[in-house]
């Protein structure tokens, strides 16, 4: 009697294939998570939102001392400070600080922000 092998060689085939697809879209997968979570996955998305607007930075960093409408308080009047200075200047007074005014409130990208929409303030 002869035994016709080729139906169980085809379903081996596709056996293998199967799992040969199967565990590499589990490793693509995998390296997927793996690169989101060395991105700090969610938490820098929302760092970049927050970024995008200066005027919320200004309300939780400073306007406690220059006041939420910008007319001062503890720090001087800013709502003419682009006609005296210019956004560099701004920049350089909210990373090194001036006067009583603390340092590094804001840094980099966040500062960057601040100080080019406070430099329209003229
Ligand atoms: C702890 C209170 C305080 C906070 C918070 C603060 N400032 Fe000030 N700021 C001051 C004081 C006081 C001065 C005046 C410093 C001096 O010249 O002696 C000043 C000065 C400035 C000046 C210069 C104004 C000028 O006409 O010379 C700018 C611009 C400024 N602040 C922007 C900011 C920004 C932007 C933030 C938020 C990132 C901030 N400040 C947070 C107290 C503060």
């Amino acid at each position: 009697m002869k035994t016709n092998i080729i139906p169980f060689a085809i379903i081996a085939i596709v056996g293998i294939f199967a799992v040969v697809i199967v565990s590499s879209i589990g490793v693509s997968q995998r390296a997927d998570i793996q690169n989101a979570e060395e991105n700090g996955g969610e938490t820098e998305e929302v760092t970049e939102e927050e970024a995008s607007d200066p005027e919320a930075l200004f309300a939780n960093s400073c306007a406690s001392c220059h006041g939420g409408d910008l007319t001062g308080g503890a720090g001087p009047d800013l709502t003419t400070v682009g006609a005296s200075l210019s956004a560099e200047e701004i920049q350089d007074i909210i990373e090194n600080g001036q006067g009583t005014m603390p340092p590094g409130l804001l840094q980099g990208q966040e500062a960057n922000e601040v100080a080019a929409w406070l430099a329209e303030m003229k």
